[in-house]
Parts: structure tokens; C-alpha cells; sequence
């Protein structure tokens, strides 16, 4: 099988338009467009309107959580629970993440205190979160990366052993469970985004999920520029809100939401059918037993094994009209600011630098068949070998 696939090296499987990693998934448009004519007749575009209550509504029966609170985005959401919370000094989070889980750290004049991630999981290393707490350290913001649950019973005791804020970064993770519960009920508030490119999406936006009425009012008092009613201010706040039109998207796709998943299933079978015959290319698994979104292909290519780089399977790839992606590379330890402000932080974020200098995230989703699935797997094991 090996060797056949080998003289296949350098034929290149060809696709005319390109695949790329994240293409949004749409639910139904003619519910979808239904519900804008509705807005459009009622002139009610946003500030807290009926599509939004809808939504959060829909969210906390989904999640089994009493308060969702809906933002314009994610890093936003992260910005005010990480300020609504009062996190303060230093806060532990993985470099391995999108950059806006640090970036919103750094916005709220907070320090980021990089933890290195388990190499198998690619999840914070709860461990070595032991490690850096110091008398500075407020909080821990731990990411359940590629919507694969971080062990949340273990980041709670070192939480609570050491008084610290625990607040989730879920943008990967909407409608996992995990096995303590539905993603969505951890920490002090947990934080999801519905960007275009997460498997459900409302254009842009975010939320805010906690079991804390008080934390609950908080943050709807702050998405809202502190506003009790038309003229009261009662707290410091900003324009976190989501408008009408993307609670109408983020309804419209909840109501395919199991479709999605379906389809995200059945794509990550079919891409482990195809790419455990290949030689120094493994895929991350998810956990059995426990509701997964599926919404990431991620696989790590071993160059030894492989016979090339990943980098240069990546331009291979791209060459052949495939947008695989290098999610998430550099590590955001080696991004400005940070690389500059925190030179040392590479020396013990080991793991995450094996662990980016390897990792690739293929196409998924609704607007990909099993057919090129297939196509996309026969071109990667295609990949002319340096040696
Ligand atoms: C892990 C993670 N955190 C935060 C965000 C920020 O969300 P948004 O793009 O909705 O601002 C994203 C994605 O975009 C993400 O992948």
C-alpha cells in the first residue's frame, strides 16, 4: 500500500477552486432570510431586541447553564469577563491558542504568563499551571483548544487550592460535553465565539455563559455602556453588543447545528480512513463517549517519517489550490509583544513549539464532499518526499 502511494508521489490530484479550512457552514436561508425581513419590518436593529433574546435563550437550554450573555465577538466577550471578574497582576493561559485569548489579557493591562500544553491532548497542562503561580497571580484562562474539553476537575482544584479566577476560552467548544459536564458550566464564565469560520456561526459574535446572576448582570450591564434603563449608568462599560441581523444567523444555524456536526463526523471518519495508511502523518483524535463538534481536522506530520517538511507540505498544498492551515504557529509566545516583553517563556513552552512546528488543520465542513476528502488525502500523500 506503502510503496504504491509512493510512486503516486508528485502526481498532484486537482482541484479548480479552493477548499478552504473554515468555510462557514449556512443553515437555512429562507429561515434565515424571514427572520432579517422581520427585523427590517420591526426597525429594531439592536440593543438587546428580540432576535438576541431568542438566541440567548436558545443557548442556555443548549448548555444547560442559567445566563448567556451575547457580545459582537469573542475577544470582546473575553475582555469583559476578564475585567467583569477583576482579574488582576499575572494570568496563566497556553501560548498554544489564537491569539486573541492573550491579546485580550494584554488589552485589559494584564500580564500573560505563557504554561506549556500536554503534546498529546495539545490541551494547557494542568501540572505545570502548578508551577507558575506566584503571589501576583489572579487567574487561570484555559482553552478547550480544537473543542476538545480541558480537564476541567483538575484546573479546579489548583483554582481553588490557590484562590485563583478560572474563566474558560470556548470558542472552539460549542456543544461539547466533556465528562463533568456540558462545556459551558466551568469556571466563574466561560466565553464562545460564532465568528464566520467556528462551525456555528452568526457572521460575527460572541458569548458569555455562567451560572453567576450577579457576574450575569454585570456583563450586561458592560456590553451596554454600563446602562440601567434610558438615562442611568450604574458601571464603566463599552458597545459589546451583538446586533439583531447575527442573532438571526446564530438562531437560523443553531437550528442546523446537529446537521453541522453530522457532516463535521463524517468528514473526520472519512479523513482517518484515508490518512492512517499514511506514514509520518497522525491525526488528533477526539474523545469518545462524550458530544464533539468535530469542527477541526488537525493532523501532525512528522517530517523523519514523512519525508518532508511540514512547511513544505503546506506550500504543496497550496500550490494545489488545498488552503490547509498552520493553526496555531508560531505559538503566540513568539508573537509581538510577547516575544519581546518575554523572551525567557520559550525555555519552558517546549511542548508547545514541538507541538506548532508540526501541526497542520485540514477542510472540513458542509461545503466539502467525501469525494474530495479523499482528494485532498491522495494529494497530501502526493507530496514529492525531499528524500
Ligand atoms: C481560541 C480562540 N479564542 C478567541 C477567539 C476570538 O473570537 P472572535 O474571532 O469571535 O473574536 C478565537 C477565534 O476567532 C479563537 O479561536
Amino acid at each position: 500500500m506503502k510503496e504504491t502511494r509512493h510512486r503516486a508521489a508528485g502526481t498532484a490530484v486537482k482541484f479548480e477552486e479552493p477548499l478552504h479550512v473554515g468555510r462557514p457552514n449556512i443553515g437555512d436561508r429562507d429561515v434565515f432570510v424571514e427572520r432579517v425581513n422581520r427585523i427590517l419590518d420591526s426597525h429594531w436593529l439592536t440593543n438587546d431586541g428580540p432576535m438576541v433574546h431568542e438566541f440567548e435563550e436558545r443557548v442556555c437550554e443548549l448548555q444547560g447553564v442559567r445566563n448567556c450573555i451575547s457580545t459582537c465577538n469573542g475577544t470582546v466577550a473575553l475582555e469583559l469577563a476578564y475585567r467583569a471578574v477583576g482579574l488582576k497582576g499575572k494570568v496563566i493561559v497556553p501560548a498554544f491558542t489564537f491569539v486573541a485569548t492573550v491579546h485580550a489579557l494584554w488589552w485589559q493591562g494584564l500580564t500573560p504568563v505563557f504554561c506549556d500544553i500536554d503534546p498529546e491532548t495539545h490541551l494547557i497542562d494542568p501540572k505545570k499551571i502548578r508551577r507558575l503561580i506566584t503571589r501576583e497571580t489572579s487567574g487561570i484562562v484555559p482553552v478547550h483548544l480544537w473543542g476538545r474539553p480541558a480537564q476541567t476537575r483538575e484546573i479546579r482544584e489548583v483554582a481553588e487550592a490557590h484562590g485563583l479566577e478560572l474563566i474558560y476560552d470556548a470558542a472552539h467548544a460549542f456543544g461539547v460535553s466533556g465528562p463533568d459536564g456540558r462545556i459551558g458550566n466551568f469556571g466563574r464564565c466561560e466565553v464562545f465565539s460564532f465568528h464566520a469560520t467556528k462551525f456555528l456561526n452568526s457572521f460575527e459574535g460572541g458569548m458569555i455563559t455562567t451560572n453567576d446572576d450577579e457576574l450575569a448582570e454585570k456583563l450586561r450591564y458592560m456590553r451596554n455602556f454600563g446602562f440601567d434603563g434610558y438615562d442611568t449608568v450604574v458601571h464603566p462599560g463599552i458597545n459589546g453588543k451583538m446586533p439583531e441581523v447575527c442573532a438571526a444567523m446564530g438562531l437560523t444555524n443553531l437550528e442546523s447545528m446537529d446537521d453541522f456536526i453530522g457532516v463535521n463526523r463524517r468528514n473526520y471518519e472519512c479523513y482517518r480512513e484515508e490518512l492512517e495508511n499514511i506514514a509520518g502523518i497522525s491525526m488528533l483524535s477526539y474523545p469518545q463517549h462524550y458530544k464533539q463538534n468535530f469542527q477541526y481536522v488537525v493532523v501532525m506530520v512528522d517530517r523523519d517519517v514523512f519525508g518532508v517538511s511540514r512547511d513544505r507540505l503546506v506550500e504543496w498544498m497550496h500550490e494545489n489550490n488545498v488552503l490547509v492551515r498552520r493553526y496555531f504557529f508560531p505559538g503566540v509566545h513568539r508573537m509581538e509583544p510577547y516575544r519581546s516583553l518575554y523572551p525567557e517563556s520559550a525555555e519552558r513552552l517546549k511542548m508547545t513549539d514541538h507541538v506548532s512546528s508540526r501541526i497542520l488543520v485540514l477542510p472540513t465542513g458542509t461545503s466539502i464532499s467525501e469525494k474530495e476528502i479523499r482528494g485532498v488525502c491522495a494529494l497530501l500523500d502526493s507530496c514529492p518526499r525531499e528524500r
